[in-house]
């Protein structure tokens, strides 16, 4: 694939990932702690693959310093140690505005590995020397969080 072909899919996802992270903003009332505290790591998550989204597109100037703060932003936040937030019994359906599958626990290695992917995904970016190396480790970053949604994030509530 050329350098091109990438940068194109890679901002194609991103405009996807964007449009689905402020969707995502404005779900019902979350009651759990816990749970409004994953939330907000996405939320976090998602704010940093936007600011890479931007700049791949051309719509923020590149800027090495901005591209390394947000990959190693991201690379910092997959990496949070998730006993406090991913907490037993915080399922789909046991709690409000919870999405999350109990696959999470009963496959817990797996999702655990979901999360070193986008931790390896992120570190990929580090040091993209201009907007479409930016472009092109986007798809890993994409990759690594649909790799994740598809397996252990629940359906719309
Ligand atoms: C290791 C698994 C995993 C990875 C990797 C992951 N997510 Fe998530 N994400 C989840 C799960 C599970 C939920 C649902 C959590 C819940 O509702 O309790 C979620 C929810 C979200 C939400 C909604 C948050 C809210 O306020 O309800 C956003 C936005 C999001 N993810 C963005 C991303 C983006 C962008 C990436 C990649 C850069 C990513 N996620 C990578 C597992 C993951």
């Amino acid at each position: 694939m050329t350098g091109f072909t990438k940068t194109i899919l890679g901002t194609g996802l991103c405009a996807a990932l964007i449009a689905s992270a402020g969707f995502a903003a404005s779900h019902s009332s979350v009651t759990n702690k816990a749970v409004a505290a994953r939330h907000a790591q996405m939320q976090m998550i998602g704010y940093h693959t936007g600011v890479l989204g931007a700049i791949a597109k051309g719509e923020m100037e590149y800027d090495s310093a901005m591209v390394d703060a947000a990959a190693t932003n991201l690379r910092e936040l997959a990496k949070l140690d998730g006993t406090t937030m991913w907490v037993a019994g915080t399922e789909q359906g046991a709690t409000d505005g919870s999405r999350a599958k109990a696959e999470i626990w009963s496959d817990a290695a797996g999702f655990a590995q979901k999360f070193t992917d986008l931790e390896n995904a992120a570190s990929a970016m580090i040091g993209a020397a201009d907007a479409a190396a930016v472009g092109a480790a986007m798809g890993g970053i994409g990759g690594s969080c649909k790799g994740c949604h598809q397996d252990y994030r629940g359906p719309k509530s």
